[in-house]
């Protein structure tokens, strides 16, 4: 874990403001919650004057949301620093790619993918390429173990990654064409890849039916490309055809 220090003084602009369509939305947040409980909205905020600023924080940011929460300089400070989420200093304009690098990753490749950031993007962490538009670090496990080893960029998990689908996934954000997220092996989600696995006997027995092959989420279901997280799991999950616990109406 890289020590998270604040950007160079040369670095850092000297003011920041939010544009009015980022104000008004960070109004209309901040009113969701009680009277003296506003702080409760510093991560969201924070996060979208990431998102304006290009993918990092200034100091004069942290300061500007600590003002408009009415929190003490230093308690924004402590959640910026603390999230790798935020990025302190200047990234690639059209990816900062976060490769997880805990153990179920590592023992799934996570090693090759890191070798191809120093590659394709800079020998070190936290540096931007020489075009600009690319940076990469090495972060903790972002919780998609089970679709080891994947990236962060932004919004979006790239999942089940070899050195070569990782680099598609580059070449595609190089294009302005970024990929569709989640695993780049073909599976829907964390589902087998070759259909299921279990209950097959019964499933077939009591149903008439074959075991299902087909995903319970159709792709068109799925999480949207630069979407927030929060809302790619709105579909109710349905069951696979076949099944004969499923209701029948
Ligand atoms: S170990 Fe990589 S996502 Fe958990």
């Amino acid at each position: 874990m890289a020590v998270r220090r604040l950007a160079p003084k040369e670095l850092q602009p000297a003011s920041f403001a939010f544009s009015d369509e980022n104000l008004a939305w960070a109004k209309e947040r901040i009113a969701k919650y009680p009277e003296r409980r506003q702080a409760s909205a510093v991560i969201p905020i924070l996060w979208r004057a990431q998102e304006q600023v290009g993918g990092w924080l200034p100091e004069a940011a942290i300061r500007t949301v600590a003002d408009m929460l009415d929190m003490p300089y230093i308690r924004v400070l402590e959640v910026a620093t603390f999230y790798t989420q935020f990025q302190l200093q200047p990234v690639g304009k059209k990816a900062h790619v976060q490769v997880c690098g805990t153990t179920p990753c590592q023992l799934r490749g996570a090693s090759e993918l890191i070798a191809l950031c120093k590659r394709r993007i800079h020998h070190d962490p936290f540096h931007v390429s020489a075009d600009g538009d690319f940076s990469w670090e090495e972060v903790e496990c972002l919780g998609a173990c089970v679709n080891a080893p994947m990236v962060l960029i932004g919004k979006d998990t790239y999942e089940d990654l070899t050195t070569e689908s990782f680099g598609k996934v580059l070449d595609g954000l190089a294009a302005g064409k970024p990929p569709k997220p989640g695993p780049q092996n073909g599976r829907q989600f964390s589902a087998p890849i070759d259909g299921i696995t279990t209950l097959k006997t019964d499933v077939a027995a009591n149903a008439g039916a074959k075991p299902a092959k087909e995903p319970v989420v159709a792709d068109a279901e799925a999480k949207k490309p630069g979407e927030a997280a929060n809302t790619q799991e709105r579909p109710a999950p349905k069951p696979p055809s076949g099944d004969a616990t499923a209701k029948t109406s």
